[in-house]
């Protein structure tokens, strides 16, 4: 009988259903509690591309690696403060991650917030980081700066998450010259793949120039609507173009994410029992199990 190893559970393949990837479709183990925290495994959520769903799969991949039990936090490198913004932060005349990257002697404790997630902690962001790749552009070791500031506080956190800007430019080069991995959210519609080549090539000119250990942790396909040929066939390319890089799990469309954002609570907290928190939360068992997170 054709079996199957996977991290700690063993399961007969005929027992696990086809999962859209085309593969079984495993419901991951609850990961263990830790019994320590820290360092950190630190992972950007790139894509130059707006709308793939970054800040959506940052803020409800933390809040579900909470709720395992990990301490959470999330960086919120894009200007827009998308990310302050979806976790219920004001951004509004307070110390931002802008602060902390024009003086790396600040303390970043006096910049990051609770949410009311517990577990889960914020670097918030607001419009003042856009001018931030002008000011950095002249320091030395430009491309570290973010790097020494996430080194002071990883002792204290299992996972930083950093949701990037769309863009490939300086700040994006320091999110990815911080990260241990990378994680690639790539929306299930037309020219999903339009522009992936180039982010690749970025990871890997960082790998060669700046970051060496970098590793791709997955391709998380979102918006995907398995009710339309369309969807089906974007994520079928995927899986040809990725391979075992594309996740298990897939996050479906649903518009209880613009209404969970518009509360500024998590998904995971908005409305708990939906298949999109479930997917989330089976998004943090995936990566554990794959051993990207503690
Ligand atoms: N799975 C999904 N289904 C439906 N809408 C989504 C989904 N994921 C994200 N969205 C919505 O799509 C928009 C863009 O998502 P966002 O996470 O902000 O993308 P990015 O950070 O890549 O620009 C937001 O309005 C968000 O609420
Ligand atoms: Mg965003």
């Amino acid at each position: 009988m054709a079996e199957k190893t996977r991290g700690t559970k063993t399961a007969r393949a005929e027992d696990v259903p086809m999962g859209p990837t085309g593969r079984p479709y495993h419901g991951f183990p609850t990961p263990p509690a830790l019994s320590s925290h820290g360092p950190a495994r630190i992972i950007s959520l790139c894509n130059q591309k707006g709308g793939v769903g970054k800040t959506t799969t940052t803020i409800n991949l933390a809040a579900s690696l909470a709720q395992y039990g990990r301490r959470v936090l999330a960086v919120d490198f894009d200007p827009q403060g998308a990310l302050s913004a979806g976790l219920g932060i004001t951004t509004h005349d307070v110390p931002t991650i802008y602060d902390l990257l024009l003086d790396t002697k600040r303390d970043p404790h006096e910049v990051i917030v609770q949410t009311s997630t517990p577990g889960l902690d914020v670097l918030p962001a607001n419009i003042d980081l856009s001018a931030a790749e002008v000011h950095l552009v002249n320091e030395v070791a430009r491309e570290t700066i973010l790097s020494r500031v996430l080194r002071k506080v990883s002792g204290e956190y299992d996972v930083i998450l950093v949701d990037c800007q769309p863009s490939l430019g300086l700040l994006t080069v320091n999110a990815l010259t911080a990260s241990h991995g990378v994680l690639i959210p790539l929306e299930c519609e037309f020219f999903a793949l339009r522009g992936v080549a180039l982010l690749v090539e970025t990871i890997d000119k960082v790998r060669d120039r700046l970051n060496p250990a970098i590793e791709l942790d997955g391709v998380l396909a979102t918006m995907y609507d398995p009710r339309t040929l369309h969807s089906r066939e974007v994520l079928e390319r995927v899986v040809e173009a990725f391979g075992d890089d594309v996740l298990e799990t897939v996050i479906g469309r649903t518009v209880k994410f613009p209404d969970a954002s518009v509360s500024g609570v998590p998904i995971t907290q908005f409305a708990p029992e939906h298949a999109a928190a479930q997917a989330y939360l089976r998004l943090a068992r995936e990566l554990v199990d794959r051993g990207a997170v503690a």
